[in-house]
């Protein structure tokens, strides 16, 4: 599903994506971890042509995405991304925020859209906010409703960036749970999180970052209960029990 060759990046002489390569299978699950600056949200941002890239490729689905002949708008109704801040649209309601696209992008009538986007909105436990605007949510049910609208496109890849780290902790669950229960359906994933328990629990592989380098890729048993770098045992010291 998506094939990261040899990519790397840099601002000024900072080196930030260091010949980065990596291969996502269709229905698998990957979580991206480490440290603040790692180039995390770089690396996934980049999957969907957010952020360029100086040198290697990314494909998706076999697209090339940052080839300037990609159609890149045609390529992103494929590629669901969910933010950390949310980034709804304020002065739409919760329904208006999941249909905009559907509408406006695939052209989709309204009233199938609205259909559509009420049951997307009541799968997630927000059918009574369809009316609401993001100012009167809540950060866990807006976050729902910015899953839901990435999903009103059905997307054949979902990428999240700290889909918690904005959130209360009583709020965290109830956005990982809508997250598990996309698992479930063989949706494609890659999902920067500082979750450990959540990526050890549904992720199929953890890749670990740090300084712009994978540093490790295995599966989560494996990387949890014995890390292979002195980089990932020091990384998973400060983060587990703390
Ligand atoms: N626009 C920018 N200009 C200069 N440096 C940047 C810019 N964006 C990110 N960086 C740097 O790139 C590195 C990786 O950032 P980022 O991908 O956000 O890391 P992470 O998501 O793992 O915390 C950091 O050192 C950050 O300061
Ligand atoms: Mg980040």
């Amino acid at each position: 599903m998506i094939s990261i060759k040899s990519v790397s990046k840099s601002y000024g002489s900072k080196i930030v994506l260091d010949n980065i390569n990596l291969e996502v299978p269709k229905s698998q699950i990957y979580a991206l971890i480490g440290p603040s600056g790692a180039g995390k949200s770089t690396l996934i941002r980049s999957i969907n042509a957010l952020e360029s890239i100086q040198e290697g490729e990314i494909l998706v689905k076999g697209v090339s995405v940052h080839s300037k002949q990609t159609n890149i708008n045609q390529l992103r109704t494929n590629i669901g991304f969910v933010f950390q801040s949310f980034n709804l649209y304020p002065h739409l309601t919760a329904l208006q925020n999941v249909t905009y696209a559907p509408i406006h992008v695939k052209k989709m009538r309204s009233h199938d859209a609205e259909t559509k986007g009420k049951a997307l909105l009541a799968s997630l436990g927000l059918e009574e906010k369809c009316n609401e605007y993001p100012g009167q949510l809540s950060g866990g049910q807006q976050q729902r409703v910015a899953i839901a609208r990435a999903l009103a496109m059905e997307p054949q890849l979902m990428l999240f960036d700290e889909p918690t780290s904005a959130l209360d902790p009583e709020m965290i669950k109830e956005v990982l749970d809508s997250i598990r229960k996309l698992a479930l359906t063989g949706m494609t994933m890659v999902v920067v999180t500082h979750e450990m328990g959540f990526a050890r629990e549904i992720c199929d592989k953890i890749v670990f970052m740090a300084e712009g380098k994978i540093v490790e890729t295995a599966h989560p048993e494996q990387f949890f209960s014995n890390p292979q770098t002195e980089r990932a045992k020091d990384f998973l010291a400060k983060v587990i029990n703390h």
